[in-house]
């Protein structure tokens, strides 16, 4: 593991986080949140480069965190990233998503699987330094909306995953659970649905940030899906991580977030009032998503109360605000969008 800024941060604030995968499209928006009230978060990531990252922060903002570039799936690289620097919440989003889990479940695996089980390992190790984990699992774990009958899908339904990832994030689920169980190490795993927003550049559920972006650059572009989703904007996806570590609540917790419960073809709709040229370049074709999308969340608002629900059409227009900024810039990177 190599750490980019040897400047050690261990004396100071008394919560010290380490955001795995930060430099993803989540993580990032979590450290951005973390710095801009403040915070010096360590950042783990096995990616070189920092283009989310530079999207989001400041020039200025970028020295407040502290590089650790690593491989989650090596247990040393994860253990001295929490040691060496003292960290007392691990905010874990290191993690490959649903296509490139399908094309390679083995790696899938120890990325996915191994790479959580490392954090909780490191956590019950150390646990006179780690205080608690908050893991990214995914609205995944459930099936599609057929296997519940339609209408909304109660807590605590059953987990009926039709992808390799969402077994490998039920499975984290079982892992922190036990670790609950037989170790007393407290953690909160988060579902998200689709989540969207700059930087959502991956995975299967990308189509509607792309199409905003391609609609920004004046390009068509076509969404390979139809039918439900529950669009969840990520600045509220990034504070509910934070806010779970915060808590700290004892147990094994799981929260399903809701966001905005929405059709493909009403979100164009949307789109087309903030961006009527979208109407001419966005199209959306294909089947449903294989996961189902109307969530009851009553747990999450038993232990937070109120939690960011960012309005759909407001979320839109934050995130063509940004693409377009970065375009003025000549900073917008739109490989995603030959994929
Ligand atoms: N984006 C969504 O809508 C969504 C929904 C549900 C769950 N999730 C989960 O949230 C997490 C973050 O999602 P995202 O959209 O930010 O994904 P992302 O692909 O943008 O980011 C994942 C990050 O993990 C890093 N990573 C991958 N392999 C690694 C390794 N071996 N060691 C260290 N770092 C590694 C990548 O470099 C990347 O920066 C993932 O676990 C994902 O499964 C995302």
């Amino acid at each position: 593991m190599t750490d980019t800024n040897p400047s050690s941060r261990i004396a100071g604030s008394t919560r010290r986080f380490l955001v795995t995968g930060a430099k993803g499209f989540i993580g990032a928006w979590i450290v951005k949140e973390l710095v801009d009230r403040g915070d010096q978060p360590f950042i783990f990531d096995i990616d070189t480069e920092s283009s989310r990252l530079a999207a989001l922060l400041t020039p200025e903002q970028m020295p407040a965190i502290q590089l650790l570039q690593g491989d989650i799936t090596q247990f040393r690289d994860v253990e001295k990233a929490i040691v060496d620097n003292g960290i007392t919440h691990v905010l874990h989003l290191a993690g490959i998503q649903v296509p490139f889990c399908a094309a390679d479940p083995l790696r899938g695996a120890m990325i996915n699987v191994v790479g959580t089980l490392n954090v909780f390992e490191v956590a019950r190790r150390r646990r006179d330094l780690v205080q608690h984990i908050v893991y990214a699992s995914s609205a995944a774990v459930f099936g599609p909306e057929e296997a519940y009958g339609g209408g909304t899908v109660q807590e605590g339904a059953p987990l009926l995953p039709g992808t390799h990832y969402g077994v490998f994030k039920q499975c984290n689920e079982g892992n922190a659970r036990v670790y609950f169980q037989n170790d007393g190490i407290s953690s909160a795993g988060i579902r998200p649905g689709t989540v969207y927003g700059v930087g959502r550049d991956r995975g299967m559920t990308s189509g509607p940030t792309k199409a905003i972006k391609a609609t920004v650059i004046g390009q068509p572009y076509t969404i390979r899906f139809t039918g439900g989703m529950d669009m969840q904007y990520v600045r509220d996806t990034a504070r509910l991580f934070i806010r779970s570590a915060e808590a700290g609540l004892t147990g094994a917790r799981l929260y399903t977030p809701r966001g905005n419960v929405t059709q493909v073809h009403e979100f164009l709709t949307v789109l087309g009032r903030i961006l009527p040229l979208s109407q001419a370049l966005i199209k959306a074709e294909g089947h449903s998503l294989p996961v189902a999308y109307d969530f009851d969340d009553s747990i999450l608002r038993q232990d937070f109360g109120d939690i960011n629900d960012t309005p759909l059409e407001v979320g839109i227009r934050e995130t063509v605000q940004i693409f377009t900024r970065l375009k003025l810039t000549g900073t917008l990177d739109i490989k995603d969008l030959e994929t």
